[in-house]
């Protein structure tokens, strides 16, 4: 079956394959357009209020479109940034905001080490990068030290072990969920964002969830990688793997199926030192 050779890309620093941009850039496009996506963002820019003069950074920006958003927001006065390790994913970016002929910049550079000085920016948001950091803390003082005093972060990731699927036999779909919990690095990222934030010197000022319902093209890539992993791991048979794949290709075809993925973002501001 095609949909069965498609592999869900990897989004961490080191394993990123230029030549699987188009497929990369695919998988963020599906996932932005889910409505839990949307809401959340939605919320997360309401509460972050980057306003008109200000500099605002995106860390692992992806595609620019939460970039845009902040150049939407601080007008020709501001500054809005975007840095991110994947190069190509910067030249999907850069072409994007030209296309939209708003005024964005890219930056090549990893969340461990921003290319910028310190207390250069009025509010950093990070979104679905944390879960690929394996030194997550690093990364928040990093944040914390680009802010300015009193600057704001939102943090948003997935808590990928709050994660649903339907249809399929549990104890089948349980062993295929948690070997997929090993295939990421740091998977139950949601639920540590606040203890970053705390012990990095933030205040937090709010904290929202959605439980993001993936529809079939978004959830595809990664039913075939939770079985795909399980069956490597050994913890379910090739039957298994094969009635998996037609349940939940039942599902989808007969409108039965969930994947929701809960998602958490914390507000914080940054205290003087
Ligand atoms: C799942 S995508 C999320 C992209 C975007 N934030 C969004 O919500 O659509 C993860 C992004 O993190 C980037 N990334 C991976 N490792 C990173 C690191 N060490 N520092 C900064 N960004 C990183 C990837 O290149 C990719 O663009």
């Amino acid at each position: 079956m095609a949909q069965e050779e498609a592999q869900l890309p990897t989004f961490h620093a080191d394993g990123i394959d230029t030549a699987t941009i188009d497929l990369l850039v695919d998988v963020l496009d599906k996932q932005a357009a889910l409505p839990g996506i949307q809401r959340m963002r939605a919320w997360a820019g309401a509460v972050l209020d980057v306003r008109a003069g200000e500099r605002a950074l995106d860390i692992g920006s992806g595609t620019g479109s939460e970039v845009l958003e902040f150049a939407r927001r601080v007008g020709e006065d501001g500054a809005a940034v975007g840095v991110d390790p994947n190069p190509a994913m910067i030249a999907v970016a850069e072409r994007r905001a030209a296309a939209a002929g708003l005024t964005a910049r890219f930056v090549d550079g990893s969340a461990y080490q921003l290319p910028f000085e310190d207390a250069s920016f009025d509010a950093v948001r990070c979104e679905r990068v944390y879960q690929h950091l394996d030194d997550p803390a690093a990364a928040t003082a990093e944040i914390a030290r680009v802010l300015r005093p009193g600057g704001r972060v939102i943090l948003i990731d997935s808590d990928w072990a709050t994660a649903i699927t339907h249809p399929g036999d549990p104890e089948v779909v349980r062993a295929a969920s948690e070997a997929l919990l090993t295939r990421t690095v740091n998977p139950t990222s949601g639920r540590r964002l606040r203890g970053l934030l705390v012990r990095a010197g933030f205040a937090i000022d709010d904290m929202g969830s959605e439980a993001v319902i993936w529809d079939p093209e978004a959830a595809r890539p990664l039913y075939t990688e939770m079985r795909r992993a399980a069956l490597e791991a050994g913890v379910i048979t090739q039957e298994q793997h094969d009635t998996l794949t037609a349940e939940m290709e039942q599902g989808i075809a007969e409108g039965d199926y969930l994947l929701s993925v809960t998602m958490y973002a914390v507000l914080a501001h940054r205290l003087p030192r």
